[in-house]
């Protein structure tokens, strides 16, 4: 049941990480050419079909998690450092996602499908913040439990 747990989190990360990774650093300035409507338009779509895989992400993660943390570290007493940045940083990028999708990604998708080109690039600009948030929060994550397992924090 641990290897299952830590498999389903492993992919859980990856796709929640990774996929903010490449919408930012890839895929961001490579629409920059593009006219705003068909920008805003196609970043709505883009958004509607990563967001749930996003919030898959951000059930399986705590899930697995806490079956990690109960069952092969015997608790938060007696888990790691990198465990605990984990769970904080985590939690952390959880209720930023949710309060993304909530709010401005919920104004882009109005904005977008009223055409109202301004709005809808008002709201872009706060899910793009949101998201180099969160893209940072995770690199620092993932890095930090990698390197934390290898002894970084003892
Ligand atoms: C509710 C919060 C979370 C808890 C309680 C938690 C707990 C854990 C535990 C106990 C492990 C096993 C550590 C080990 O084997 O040394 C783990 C591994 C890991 N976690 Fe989390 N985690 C949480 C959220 C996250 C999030 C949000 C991410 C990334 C977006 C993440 C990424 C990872 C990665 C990459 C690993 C290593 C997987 C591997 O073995 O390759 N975790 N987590």
């Amino acid at each position: 049941m641990n290897a299952l747990a830590i498999a389903l989190h492993g992919l859980a990360a990856t796709v929640w990480v990774g996929g903010m990774f490449f919408a930012y650093v890839v895929l961001r300035p490579s629409m920059s050419l593009l006219e705003p409507h068909r920008r805003l338009t196609i970043w709505a779509g883009v958004f509607k079909r990563f967001f749930p895989w996003v919030w898959m992400a951000v059930l399986i993660l705590p899930l697995t998690g806490y079956w990690l943390v109960f069952s092969a570290f015997g608790g938060f007493a007696t888990s790691p450092v990198y465990v605990h940045l984990m769970h904080a940083l985590g939690l952390l990028m959880i209720v930023l996602f949710i309060y993304l999708y909530y709010r401005p990604y919920a104004s882009l998708k109005t904005a977008v499908a009223s055409e109202d080109w301004p709005a809808a690039g008002v709201a872009l600009n706060r899910v793009r913040h949101v998201v180099l948030i969160n893209l940072v929060f995770g690199l620092v994550l993932v890095a930090s439990v990698y390197a934390g397992r290898y002894g970084l924090f003892s």
